[in-house]
């Protein structure tokens, strides 16, 4: 746990996210790969909380799921911000006596552990009971706004259905994050009532009910960008453009060139290290994870692969999951690699699918190689040894061994194994007619004559 007070974490997302027009409940959808609850939670777990609880509504057993191990609570009526914190209470209920509550929205998936330490450390210097987080969005329609003292402090936040003209006018709002002492948030949370313009129960009233009995809120403020919420698909993909930008400019500051910054597309847990070179118009799946040196070629798609330093990939290069490239490897076009290891050194340069396999270092795979490794009900392997030459257009029916610096002749289907420095040799010998071909034309051209 961090030095500092111990901090709980209540993540809301009860709301069904209507407007997503939707099956799966909103906070599901994903950006960069991972649902936007799982950002809030990576952003949460960061400030190492003793605790993080999720609230849904009823009917969400999916989000269980997705947030697990940390649990959900389920809020039964959707009456109002105040009351899904409060539906929260019986999860906190075994806290010490000075602890802090974080409020998070689920849908709000560019949240930074950066920022939210920014609220921590406010708190901590200005001695505020509560302080919330701010933002100035383009159109403040729809927020609530919020209105300072005289000394700074925060007087009240006003929903826009409640506000006056004036006080709509105000560009400070709420971007929905709050942080404040557990004990005492809980205890006003049981005030709160729902007399207002929406009949919700406000968690923006502890404003005015803590300041009632001298307990003073602050504001923190932050940047636009990192607490728009999500509550359209067009809002989902104007987040996802926010958070590829932001991925895309911390893989150039740790040393990766991005030739074309705006076509590569980014997940969430996309490993590139230093001098890695991507061209333009490649995509990036989750779990890919390469090495130092590697370069990356136009229109390569890679996901779940794991590709070692100065490894050359594409143009064209597909590689799914389990794909495991070695040092100085050569994936080139139209390859499609599967569950495959390929050792160091080895090339397979050019219209080929590797499943299930593995070769060995320096091997050569050539163009038009296929392992054949369903039959319909299982997966089978081949091993290809190292060094081995494998010529174009071979099929390969696994289960089935290739030995080290064996050579497989082109043309052929490979069913049984061909052992260390052996030729295997498998398709029809060839014949040749001598002046056959000159034969053939001349009768062609007789019979079009006399007809
Ligand atoms: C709320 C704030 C507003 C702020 C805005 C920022 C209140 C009264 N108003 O307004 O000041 O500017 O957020 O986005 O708090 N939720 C539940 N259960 C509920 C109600 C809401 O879980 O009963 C969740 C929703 O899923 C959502 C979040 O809380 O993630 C905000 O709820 P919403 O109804 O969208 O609040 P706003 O009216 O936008
Ligand atoms: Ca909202």
């Amino acid at each position: 746990m961090s030095e500092g007070t111990p901090l709980n974490v209540v993540i809301l997302a009860a709301g069904q996210g209507t407007r997503m027009r939707s099956a799966k409940p909103k906070v599901l959808h994903e950006v960069a790969g991972l649902p936007m609850v799982r950002h809030v939670l990576k952003a949460a777990e960061q400030l190492e909380p003793s605790r993080i609880a999720v609230v849904v509504g009823p009917d969400m057993p999916q989000i269980a799921e997705a947030v697990a191990p940390w649990p959900v609570i389920v809020q039964q009526q959707r009456l109002g911000t105040a009351d899904a914190v409060r539906t929260a209470a019986p999860l906190l209920k075994d806290m010490g006596e000075k602890e802090d509550l974080l409020v998070l929205y689920g849908d709000g998936p560019l949240i930074t552990a950066e920022t939210l330490h920014v609220l921590q450390e406010q708190k901590r210097s200005s001695g505020a009971e509560l302080v919330w987080l701010g933002f100035r969005p383009p159109d403040p329609t729809g927020y609530g706004r919020l209105l300072l003292a005289e000394d700074g402090t925060l007087e009240a936040i006003v929903e826009e259905k409640d506000a006056s003209d004036e006080q709509r006018r105000v560009a400070l709002c709420w971007a929905g994050y709050l942080l404040g002492d557990a004990r005492g948030m809980l205890e006003l949370l049981e005030q709160v009532d729902n007399d207002n313009a929406k009949g919700e129960y406000y968690l923006t009233d502890l404003v005015r009910l803590g300041r009632a009995i001298g307990r003073m809120s602050r504001v923190s403020e932050c940047g636009v960008d990192e607490v728009t919420g999500v509550n359209s698909r067009s809002e989902l993909a104007q987040a996802e453009k926010l958070m590829q930008e932001r991925l895309r400019r911390r893989a150039m500051e740790q040393g990766v060139t991005l030739v074309d910054p705006d076509t590569v597309w980014l997940s969430h847990d996309t490993e590139l290290a230093t001098d890695v070179v991507v061209h333009p118009n490649v995509v990036f799946g989750p779990g890919v994870r390469v090495a130092e040196g590697v370069e990356i070629l136009s229109f390569s798609h890679l996901e779940g692969a794991r590709i070692a330093e100065g490894a050359r990939i594409g143009p064209y290069a597909r590689l799914r999951p389990g794909s495991e490239i070695g040092e100085k490897a050569r994936v080139g076009n139209f390859v499609e690699i599967k569950a495959t290891r390929l050792g160091a050194g080895a090339k397979a340069n050019h219209l080929s699918y590797l499943g299930d396999a593995t070769v060995g270092a320096d091997a050569n795979i050539g163009a038009g190689t296929i392992t054949c490794n369903y039959d319909g009900y299982d997966k089978h392997h081949s091993d290809i040894g190292a060094g081995a030459f494998i010529g174009s257009n071979t099929a390969l029916v696994a289960p089935v061994r290739i030995g080290a610096n064996a050579i497989v002749g082109a043309g052929s289907t490979i069913t049984g194994d061909v052992p260390d420095d052996a030729l295997g040799l498998a398709r029809a010998e060839q014949t040749v007619r001598p002046d056959a071909a000159a034969r053939f034309r001349a009768q062609r051209k007789n019979s079009k004559e006399t007809s």
